[in-house]
């Protein structure tokens, strides 16, 4: 198959990459190049032993994608990553994130929608579900009021595919990620956040290589076991399976609707302190933290209920939390 990735040298674009060359797809990227770099292609190239054929190309750009698309029409499905995805960046700059995760899905949708019957795999987020009323989280838990512009926009996206749905032969599968962590084993490619990082994983590995002094833990005032809230945190390579799954599934006509939604995380709940504790076993690494005051927006626990995605694609999580930390430690020593 021929398949699509904007966002292809993100971090879960490239690993997806990886996942889909190695499963015998042929892969085209595009990638505006905004929070990532040409570098990460010869990493994946290092990986696959082969340069996937590779489009600087913003999504915002209508003429840039309808050119692209009119020398492309052998694609046969789009693993759509190309997004902002910082939730405290999102709630400064809202109008980049409608413009840059709505718009330009909009824009995508109109050349997809060309291509007879098209895969769409959409990148979402467990962000939709708010703090659910009841854990774990299964995929027909009701969409909460959004507590950023950046989950709103994944909101507003999933609404816009399902209404383009209805009035075409778009086929598409809504991927709700809980918490990607972790690198791929060979250490040549993973996470890159830009400045401080603000999420767990590389905050912790950025501290333990001595960039950051310490790791702040946002609260240990929450009603859970230990005080700080807890996770489902999957490791990168078991998400790119996902997705890899979840394209064949639409490319094969295996899809039981036009438009279908997957929890895609380990089923399993970590809070913050078992991560730091949990890095330091598997790693040998003294993690230096302090407890600080809670985060805005963060909710209290969410883990994912992964019944459907373990039945109707046939996938699940095989890689542990020690094995995620365990490779994001050795991608942060690698980087340095
Ligand atoms: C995890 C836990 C923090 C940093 C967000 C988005 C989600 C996805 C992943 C994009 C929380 C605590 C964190 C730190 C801490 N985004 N923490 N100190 O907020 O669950 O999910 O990022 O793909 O859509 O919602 O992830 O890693 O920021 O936080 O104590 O320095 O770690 O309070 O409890 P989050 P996170």
């Amino acid at each position: 198959m021929k398949i699509l990735v904007t966002g292809g040298l993100g971090f879960i674009g490239s690993h997806t990459v990886v996942s889909l060359v190695q499963h015998g797809h042929e892969v085209v990227i595009i990638d505006n190049l905004s929070n990532s770099s040409l570098d990460v292609l010869d990493n994946i190239a290092s990986i696959i032993g082969e340069k996937p054929e590779f489009h600087q190309i913003d999504v915002r750009d209508k003429k840039q994608l309808a050119k692209f698309f009119e020398a492309h029409q052998d694609i046969e499905g789009c693993i759509h990553f190309a997004a902002s995805k910082a939730v405290g960046e999102s709630v400064e700059k809202p109008l980049h994130y409608y413009q840059n995760n709505t718009n330009a899905l909009v824009y995508l949708l109109r050349e997809l929608v060309k291509i007879p019957r098209c895969g769409l795999i959409f990148s979402s987020s467990c962000t939709v579900y708010g703090q659910a009323d009841q854990l774990p989280i299964t995929e027909d838990a009701p969409v909460k009021k959004a507590e950023s512009p950046y989950g709103n926009t994944k909101q507003i996206s999933e609404e816009i595919i399902q209404d383009t749905t209805k009035v075409s032969d778009l086929q598409a599968i809504s991927l709700r990620y809980f918490n990607p962590i972790g690198a791929h084993e060979s250490a040549k490619i993973g996470e890159l956040p830009k400045g401080k990082p603000q999420n767990l994983v590389p905050f912790i590995t950025q501290t333990a290589i001595g960039i950051r002094k310490e790791l702040s833990v946002f609260g240990d005032d929450y009603p859970t076991d230990d005080g700080t809230c807890i996770r489902d945190y999957i490791h990168v390579v078991d998400l790119a399976e996902a997705h890899v799954v979840a394209v064949e599934r639409l490319v094969d006509h295996k899809n039981k609707g036009q438009f279908e939604v997957f929890n895609v995380g380990t089923g399993k709940g970590n809070s913050v302190l078992e991560v730091v504790k949990a890095f330091e076993r598997s790693t040998g690494e003294k993690l230096p933290y302090k407890i600080a005051d809670r985060r805005s927006g963060d909710v209290v626990a969410a883990y994912a209920d992964t019944t459907k995605a373990n039945l109707e694609l046939g996938w699940k999580a095989k890689l542990t939390l020690e094995d995620a930390l365990k490779s994001a430690w050795k991608w942060e020593q690698s980087l340095h």
